[in-house]
């Protein structure tokens, strides 16, 4: 029998601790639990004490703290050696499946290439019932997509292909699910699957409420599990518009909710153009290089263009105002470059502008238009069932506007801003003449709660080309289309028409009128009344899918810092 020592000031409780009175432990416990019974327990509480045998209760604790941490280690051993058990198995069973090959059977009929979200029976045959009813009509498909989803379910893998924003769920039985390509299935794989398209048993539900019956699968490029697997790069609850989402953006855009936020976007230009043509205006498509400013020189981006100070364009109303005499009425859907020294949840440096300019128009006109147009593609984008479903899905609220939109002058805009309390940035009450900030117009907006025409901006926050008000010259006729959740998403005016008055306001503006000679020759050969406007594509994105951003309404944000993938 030995003495073990513990000094409960200035021992050490180590593996490598020998308990002697010059090498003690710090605790009776450990010491305890390294030394077992067969031993005598000398302990000292103070460093100036003598060590003296361990008290009863000290002892009991001691050994039950042992018994305690034999119990988890015995348990974590059997723990370890039934998952090494299991990993063995699984190792062999994979190497066994590698054995495994499967073949299209030639007896059955060739498949026939459908396209994932095809329904026409003339296309797809008939869905098949049950086992028991005659297989009548129904023909072997082969469909191609990558894996959404793969689950076990007794002996049967159910794979979610997709493709695009369809999905088709194919049941995988048999030898099929016991092959190493199965086995190790993992999301984002290509494969293409061919079988039978059966209807979902009563009370199961799957898109479309059909699945495939696998007979066979051909995988067309696996992707990685893992580490590396694509929901631990880009995980499904990840926010989309986190950086560290955008930098894999070529991979977030896999998932559901950017991939539909995409979809609706190009439903929504579709419906511009729709609700241009039908309005006869000519769609037309201006440079994106140019060398004028359309909207102040602090967000300009600037190029050398073969020795030359040019610009990446802010908007292409200029050129539209001088397609207005050959083609009438046009509009374009064009890049806009802003070089935006902000971050804020409305801002991107390069964004999608739809703008249109109108012929012989006074500024009533202008603002009718507006409300026609908005109204019209909202219409027409809710009569798409994917973008209407997704408008439903992401932002329930949402009410169409109904015409007439709430008018409401800029001066009012101040006075209402003061009366609710709402400061300037600044911090200071709203005075005719401030820019109203985004922060106060999104407050605003919010409160009133639908689309709001705010006109009559003054003339020094405003653009060169604005024509003014006859019956009050300080202000503008000018419109900016604010929408709740978002603030503005058009900006748009009456241009001068008048010679005069343009040069008067290169003059104020301080702009060098030569290098717009085009644009001045406009208001000498046959001038007329006209207006027009821009809109921000992704700012009415966000407002119709009530994104938190403009960043996740576009394929690949630019935004200040952000030039990348
Ligand atoms: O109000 P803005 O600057 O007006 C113009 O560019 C006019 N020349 C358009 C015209 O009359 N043809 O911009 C028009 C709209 C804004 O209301 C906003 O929706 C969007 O373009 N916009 C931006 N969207 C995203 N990021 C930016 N940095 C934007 N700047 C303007």
């Amino acid at each position: 029998m030995a003495v073990i020592y513990i000094d409960e000031e200035k021992g050490i409780d180590a593996p490598d601790t020998q308990g002697s009175e010059t090498a003690p432990f710090k605790s009776l416990a450990q010491a305890y639990l390294l030394h077992g019974a067969d031993n005598e327990y000398k302990v000292k509480k103070k460093d100036d004490e003598e060590f003296k045998p361990a008290a009863k209760a000290a002892m009991k604790k001691a050994v039950a703290y042992s018994e305690q941490q034999r119990k988890k280690k015995e348990a974590a051993a059997k723990r370890a050696d039934k998952e090494a058990a299991e990993q063995a198995a699984l190792e062999a069973t994979l190497e066994a499946a590698k054995n495994i090959k499967i073949s299209e059977d030639p007896a059955l009929p060739k498949a026939v290439k459908i396209n994932i979200q095809e329904t026409d029976p003339k296309v797809i045959g008939q869905l098949r019932k049950s086992k028991d009813e005659p297989a009548e009509g129904v023909i072997r498909v082969c469909v191609q997509g990558r894996v959404q989803r793969v689950a076990k379910q007794g002996g049967l893998v159910f794979v979610v292909l997709r493709r695009g924003l369809h999905y088709m769920q194919c049941l995988l039985s048999g030898e099929l699910t016991k092959t190493y390509d199965v086995l190790t299935l993992a999301r984002e794989t290509a494969m293409e699957i061919t079988g039978e398209l059966w209807e979902v048993p009563a009370g199961l539900r799957a898109p479309l409420n059909r699945e495939l019956h696998a007979d066979y699968f051909r995988i067309v490029a696996k992707a990685p599990g893992g580490d590396d697997a694509f929901t631990n790069r880009v995980p499904e609850d990840g926010d989309p518009a986190h950086s560290s989402m955008l930098d894999l953006r070529h991979l977030t855009l896999r998932h559901e909710k950017p991939a539909t936020v995409m979809f609706v976007r190009d439903v929504l230009e579709g419906a511009f153009n729709k609700a241009y043509r039908e309005l006869d205006i000519t769609k037309v498509s201006p440079p994106a290089l140019v060398q004028t400013q359309v909207e102040g020189g602090s967000t300009l981006f600037s190029f050398d263009y073969y020795g030359e100070a040019s610009y990446l364009t802010q908007s292409s109303q200029l050129y539209l105002e001088t397609c207005l005499p050959s083609l009438g009425d046009v509009y374009c859907i064009e890049k806009s470059f802003r070089a935006e020294k902000s971050l804020t949840r409305r801002h991107l440096s390069e964004y999608t502008h739809i703008e249109a300019e109108l012929d012989f128009i006074n500024f009533d006109d202008l603002l009718s238009h507006l409300e026609h147009i908005i109204c019209r593609v909202i219409d027409l984008v809710l009569e798409n069932p994917t973008a209407a479903a997704a408008i439903e899905k992401y932002h329930p609220e949402f009410k169409k506007p109904q015409r007439p939109f709430m008018r409401m002058r800029y001066s009012d805009a101040i006075d209402w801003l003061r009366e609710k309390g709402i400061k300037n940035t600044e911090g200071t009450d709203h005075v005719f003449g401030d820019d109203i900030a985004e922060a106060a117009e999104r407050k605003m907006t919010d409160e009133i709660g639908r689309p709001i025409l705010l006109t009559h901006f003054p003339v020094e926050i405003k653009a060169f080309y604005m024509q003014k008000e006859e019956a009050d010259p300080r202000v503008t006729e000018s419109v900016d289309v604010l929408m709740p959740g978002v603030g503005e998403v058009v900006g748009g005016s009456m241009r001068i028409w008048d010679l005069e008055e343009l040069m008067a306001a290169y003059k104020r503006e301080g702009i060098d009128p030569a290098a717009y000679f085009w644009y001045v020759d406009q208001r000498k050969y046959g001038s007329t009344p006209h207006g027009g406007y821009g809109l921000g594509t992704e700012r009415l994105l966000a407002w119709l899918l009530k994104l938190w951003t403009v960043r996740e309404a576009c394929l690949y944000p630019r935004f200040m810092g952000r030039c990348t993938p």
